[in-house]
């Protein structure tokens, strides 16, 4: 599937190099994650250039992810000393606790500011994750307007710009663009399913089929009554994962003239349901069981 997709590392090389030129700037880095996929939708490099800056994980999308699921995480890296918080950046759900949580992380800097007679200082935010994650649409929910630029692009690094939040903080938008470590196969499939690997780079029918498998495999429920499917167990289950997946197309009517299967289109139409969470809220990654 996405075995020929690598980023150029002068490219993640320098968008590391900002992030730690930048740091000083600012009292806190807020980092965005799909809730659905935690552990692909990272980037490791990024733990040893922010070790001893404050931090806090937003686990976006929560809205898609199973929500059971994204409270596992939660209390998974609160074990490991951050705070993740859920969101959903485009219904603006998750925002006052991501306020909260940075006057609470920052209570020491703003005390220090009062001291000095800078009451009300707003703290400085860095906004950084991987492509998709929804860092613009974050940026632009907690200032309450359109303010920053979406659609990063391979090998584009781009400058950075303070956002002024409605909310007594100001954001920097991302001073570079960081790429998820692509992990094992499935990591990449999650990456892709979930559009932080853009579609035109890889084959939409391996990615479907794939990705039906996972799903079969984690929410068979879901998949089944939205594509018709018999449960494992049934007399009617269809064993054979590729039948499995004609069967799907069929009932969605993805059929050509003269009654072949159309599975290019079936595969697009499954991938979107997906991202746009037709299938059902899912998280095709829980803390115990990583893809990777
Ligand atoms: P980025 O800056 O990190 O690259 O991400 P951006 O904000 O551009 O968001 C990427 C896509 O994810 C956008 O969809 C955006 O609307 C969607 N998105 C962001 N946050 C959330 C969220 O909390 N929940 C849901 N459901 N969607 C979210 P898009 O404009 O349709 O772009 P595309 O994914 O079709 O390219």
């Amino acid at each position: 599937m996405a075995e020929e997709i690598n980023w150029f590392p002068g490219h993640m090389k320098k968008a590391l190099k900002m992030i730690a030129d930048q740091l000083k700037l600012v009292d806190i880095v807020i980092e965005t994650c799909d809730a659905r996929i935690p552990f692909s939708s990272r980037n490791p490099e990024l733990n040893s250039i922010i070790s001893g800056k404050k931090r806090m994980l937003v686990l976006n999308k929560a809205d898609l992810a199973d929500e059971k699921v994204t409270a596992e995480w939660v209390e998974y890296f609160r074990k490991q000393g951050i705070t993740a918080i859920p969101c959903d950046a485009t219904h603006k759900k998750g925002l006052d606790l991501i306020r909260k949580n940075a006057q609470l992380l920052c209570a020491d800097v703003l005390e220090r500011a009062r001291l000095k007679g800078r009451i009300g200082r707003p703290i400085r935010a860095m906004v950084v994750g991987i492509p998709n994650s929804g860092k613009s649409t974050l940026i632009n929910a907690l200032c309450n307007r359109k303010v920053a630029v979406t659609g990063d692009r391979p090998g584009v690094t781009r400058g950075f710009q303070w956002a002024k939040s409605d909310s007594q903080m100001e954001l920097m938008d991302m001073p570079g663009v960081l790429w998820p470590k692509l992990g094992s196969r499935r990591s990449q499939l999650c990456l892709t399913i979930t559009g932080a690997i853009r579609s035109e780079v890889v084959e939409m029918t391996d990615v479907a089929f794939e990705a039906m498998g996972l799903l079969m495999e984690r929410y068979p429920k879901e998949v089944s009554s939205r594509y018709d499917i018999e449960l494992p167990g049934s007399d009617d289950y269809i064993d054979d994962e590729y039948e499995r997946f004609l069967h799907a197309a069929k009932k969605r009517g993805c059929i050509l003239s003269g009654g072949r299967i159309d599975e290019e289109r079936f595969s697009v139409l499954f991938v979107d349901d997906f991202r746009a969470g037709r299938i059902g809220r899912i998280s095709l990654e829980t803390p115990d069981k990583p893809v990777n």
